[in-house]
């Protein structure tokens, strides 16, 4: 099931609440919270303090990406915050099974990140502890990058994967999901699309996630139709 996060770091800062609430009518199922901290990324974004006043503000989960370095060091403050998933870089993780196992501490879900450069092929003994796999599609650090084409071999290579272990968590993709490259992710196997300036860039954040959504179920839709997925379950 295909899942629009509307990603607030291409939103109007100054009214987040009304931004959050027009991306949800628009289809939004959870809101994609992008945390930098100018150091594991070029940028700097916002923090716990954000996230708290977002938690008011909407009763969608937050989906809380941290671009930081040591991330152990804020797990606590994003819970306490009102975060519900918290996904960590990878490459910011020298002990990542530790990292994950305080944030489902903490009573979150866990989700792991990695970047262009990183083959999925490294986390794979974490997989089972996470909710998510979040596989960057451009080098994380700001919005409105151009998709990178080799990400979809990626997604189609974690997919594979998951079906190998017979696991369940959700492949979310993030970077340069828009209206051009949103069906190619969605039949390579992602189902929790991130999306920043295609939802809020316009302007028009209500119509333009409905729009974004509509051509993601589309490419869903044929997809099953070719592959055969959901047919057996009706015939049985
Ligand atoms: C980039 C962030 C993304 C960003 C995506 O570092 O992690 O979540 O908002 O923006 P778009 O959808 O504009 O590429
Ligand atoms: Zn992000």
């Amino acid at each position: 099931m295909i899942e629009l996060l509307p990603s607030i770091l291409s939103a109007d800062f100054a009214r987040l609440a009304d931004q959050i609430a027009a991306a949800e009518r628009g289809g939004g199922t959870a809101i994609h919270v992008d945390v930098m901290d100018g150091h594991f990324v070029p940028n700097i974004t916002i923090g716990p303090p954000v996230v708290a006043s977002l938690r008011k503000a909407t009763k969608l989960p937050l989906d809380c990406h941290l671009m930081i370095d040591n991330p152990n060091d804020f797990i606590a403050a994003f819970a306490d915050a009102g975060a519900d998933w918290v996904s960590v870089h990878y490459e910011a993780c020298p002990h990542l099974h530790r990292t994950l196992e305080l944030i489902l501490h903490h009573d979150m879900k866990a989700g792991v990140v990695v970047n262009p450069a990183t083959r999925v092929d490294l986390i794979l003994e974490i997989l089972p502890m996470v909710h998510h796999v979040l596989i960057m599609s451009v080098n994380p650090g700001f919005g409105g990058q151009e998709f990178i084409p080799f990400s979809l071999d990626k997604i189609r290579r974690l997919a594979a994967i998951r079906r190998e272990l017979e696991l369940t968590f959700k492949i979310e993709v993030d970077g340069g999901v828009a209206h051009d490259t949103v069906a190619a992710i969605v039949q390579a196997g992602a189902e929790l699309l991130v999306a920043g300036n295609a939802v809020f860039g316009g302007g028009q954040p209500e119509r333009d996630a409905r729009t974004l959504l509509d051509a993601a179920r589309q490419a869903e839709l044929l997809q099953s139709a070719s592959t055969g997925v959901g047919r057996k379950s009706k015939i049985h």
